[in-house]
């Protein structure tokens, strides 16, 4: 894990940075008790079941099971390797790395993200040059200016230009020594289909950068400034890039998002600069893609568990198509959504310009849910005569049948009962047939990959229901191990582990052993070091419990597994004579090679307490 870094830095970083200020940056948590709690930003978390302990310095979701300390989490959040994890954190608490641990080859790996970034942020002050001066930049911030953007506003988002012509910004990377491979993996030039080399992908367009969540440039998006098309021009996707998990603005937005427990989402650049312009600083953009749970997700974790979003969209098919589409990412994501459709031939930028943004925000604050909005739409579309009725019914049971939430299901069911004037069980029935016949073509899977890999590959902390009672006591010494560490020379001379029988738990003592034995370790420290994903999680999940224990407390517990594992032996031993008597071989063999591994362990124990 420490390949790259020296122990001690590691260690230094652990001890000094406060494990709940970093995660509080992207997951809005509360205090209950000695931990912190909130929405778990790794599944589509519903109550919060994610917890931080800022004495243990770890964390752990009881929902997903995803846990560990605070590197960790900068790795499963950012997709950060360890070494980027450590560096960003080792900057933020003024601890110095040394660079020359690195070899060559090691650097390079490290440094990939690093160096896109990089690329990007060169790009974007290139580009915010462009702005700045010369003709061509100047037209374009004239531009900006007639459509009312202030100085201000091009600033804070360094909006820029990418003037006319093919290798302007290659010529200031080939000037600045960067690789031009580099910048085109980095999708701002694009390779030559004749003859040899690269040319700028983006020409006399207005920049906007694009940014995750800690700021960190990923993309751009690029506007021409007259009637030619493309109108927009984007990043691809590269390493850095991937348009379901942008959204523009968010690290501007973030801190706003959580005060207002809201977020407006609306879906273009210049919808967010004149909403933020306005002082709605509350908002994203989704730039171009419907939304996705990756999304959905990101913004939970800013908005908070009792949050909101506002859609919003500019003519009433596009809301309904994007209301459609919505429902299940809400759902999934647990997020209560509302849609904010504006008169024809508005979106929020022209919105505002012309009505202000107190009009825009009392349109806001009055928007519908979604299923209210689509059942206004289908109302207004089809009218309330009987075949109106059943044309509107018919639109519903899609948008029903895709809340997977029964309590909810059913109370829109009844409104839309009432609304209707017709018998619920009328719509009970129909919402059961189009389940029924999505189920026969198309089984229903969550979400998408990410929220696959996040509920199945890591294990929860409660493994399942047929572990053996010799397990659950295994798990409880194991708990007290990590959360009583005074116990653990007791542990070690009385070489519990050797007798476990669940190979993870034995795995995660000996482990404990090693690690308290080589340092005086702390226990963020020792869950950083576990490889096997389910053993890090088995342990973060015991870690992170709040239980008190005394030392007498533990002692008995650990003569009663002793007892308990006495008791075995004397089993063990009826066992194989009964087996002895019947003749039985088969079983035999198997008892006496068990009762091998009993002796084994007991002189394993005995030489250990000796040579103490
Ligand atoms: N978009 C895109 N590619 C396009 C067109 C649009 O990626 N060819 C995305 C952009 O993020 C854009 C958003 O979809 O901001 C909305 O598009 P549109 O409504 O056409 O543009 P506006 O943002 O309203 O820009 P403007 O007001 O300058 O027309
Ligand atoms: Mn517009």
């Amino acid at each position: 894990m420490a390949k790259f870094i020296p122990e001690h830095i590691i260690s230094e970083i652990q001890n000094s940075i406060d494990i709940v200020d970093v995660i509080s940056e992207v997951v809005i948590l509360k205090k209950a008790g000695k931990n912190y709690f909130g929405l778990c930003p790794f599944h589509a978390d519903k109550d919060p079941s994610f917890s931080v302990s800022p004495e243990k310095r770890i964390f752990h979701c009881f929902g997903c099971g995803t846990g560990g300390n605070v590197f960790t989490f900068l790795m499963k959040f950012n997709g950060y390797s360890f070494p980027e994890a450590a560096r960003i954190l080792a900057v933020r608490c003024g601890v110095r790395v040394p660079e020359q641990s690195l070899t060559p080859a090691q650097k390079r790996l490290i440094d990939e993200k690093t160096r896109f970034f990089k690329i990007n942020t060169m790009a974007a002050d290139f580009f915010h040059q462009s702005l700045l001066n010369g003709v061509p930049g100047k037209n374009a911030i004239t531009y900006l200016n007639r459509r009312g953007f202030s100085e201000d506003i091009v600033t804070r988002f360094k909006i820029g230009f990418a003037p006319e012509g093919w290798d302007n910004l290659l010529s200031f990377f080939y000037s600045k020594k960067i690789p031009l491979n580099s910048v085109e993996m980095a999708g701002l030039a694009v390779v030559r289909k004749k003859g040899s080399g690269y040319y700028d992908r983006f020409r006399n367009r207005i920049m906007f950068p694009i940014a995750n969540i800690a700021g960190n440039i990923i993309g751009f998006g690029g506007r021409v400034t007259d009637d030619s098309l493309p109108k927009y021009l984007n990043t691809p996707e590269t390493p850095v890039y991937n348009k379901r998990r942008s959204l523009y603005g968010i690290d501007a937005a973030k801190t706003k998002c959580r005060a207002n427990e809201t977020v407006l989402i609306v879906e273009g650049y210049l919808d967010f600069l004149a909403l933020y312009q306005a002082g709605s600083e509350n908002v994203v953009a989704t730039l171009g893609t419907a939304l996705t749970d990756e999304h959905v997700r990101m913004l939970r974790g800013c908005i908070g568990e009792k949050g909101k979003a506002i859609l919003v969209y500019d003519s009433d098919l596009a809301g309904i198509k994007a209301a459609q589409r919505s429902i299940a990412v809400f759902d999934r994501g647990h997020m209560d959504a509302r849609i904010l459709v504006l008169p024809a031939g508005h979106d929020p930028d022209s919105y505002i310009r012309k009505h202000g943004r107190d009009s825009f925000m009392r349109g806001a604050d009055k928007a519908k849910n979604i299923i209210d909005f689509l059942t206004d739409m289908a109302v207004r579309q089809h009218g309330l005569s009987i075949e109106g009725k059943l044309r509107i019914l018919d639109d519903m049971i899609g948008p029903l049948a895709a809340i997977g939430d029964i309590n909810k299901k059913s109370l829109y069911r009844k409104e839309l009962a009432e609304r209707l004037d017709i018998d619920e069980s009328a719509i009970l029935h129909k919402v059961r047939d189009h389940d029924k016949k999505k189920n026969d073509t198309r089984p229903w899977v969550p979400g998408n990959d990410a929220m696959m890999s996040a509920s199945n590959g890591s294990c929860s902390y409660a493994e399942n229901e047929t572990e053996t009672a010799k397990a659950k006591f295994e798990r409880r010494l194991i708990a007290m191990m990590l959360q009583f560490p005074d116990i653990i020379p007791e542990i070690e001379t009385r070489r519990l582990p050797d007798f476990f029988e669940n190979s993870r738990l034995k795995a995660l003592g000996y482990s404990i052993l090693k690690h308290y034995a080589d340092s005086d370790g702390h226990v963020a420290k020792l869950i950083g070091q576990l490889k096997d994903k389910r053993v890090h999680a088995i342990a973060t999940s015991l870690a992170i419990e709040e239980q008190s224990w005394s030392y007498e407390g533990c002692l008995k517990l650990i003569d009663q597994f002793e007892s308990g594992i006495k008791h075995h032996e004397r089993i063990l031993l009826r066992k194989i004579k009964e087996a002895e008597t019947k003749g039985d071989d088969v079983n035999l063999i198997q008892l006496l090679a068990e009762k091998q591994k009993y002796a084994r362990n007991k002189a394993k124990k005995q030489n250990c307490v000796r040579r103490r």
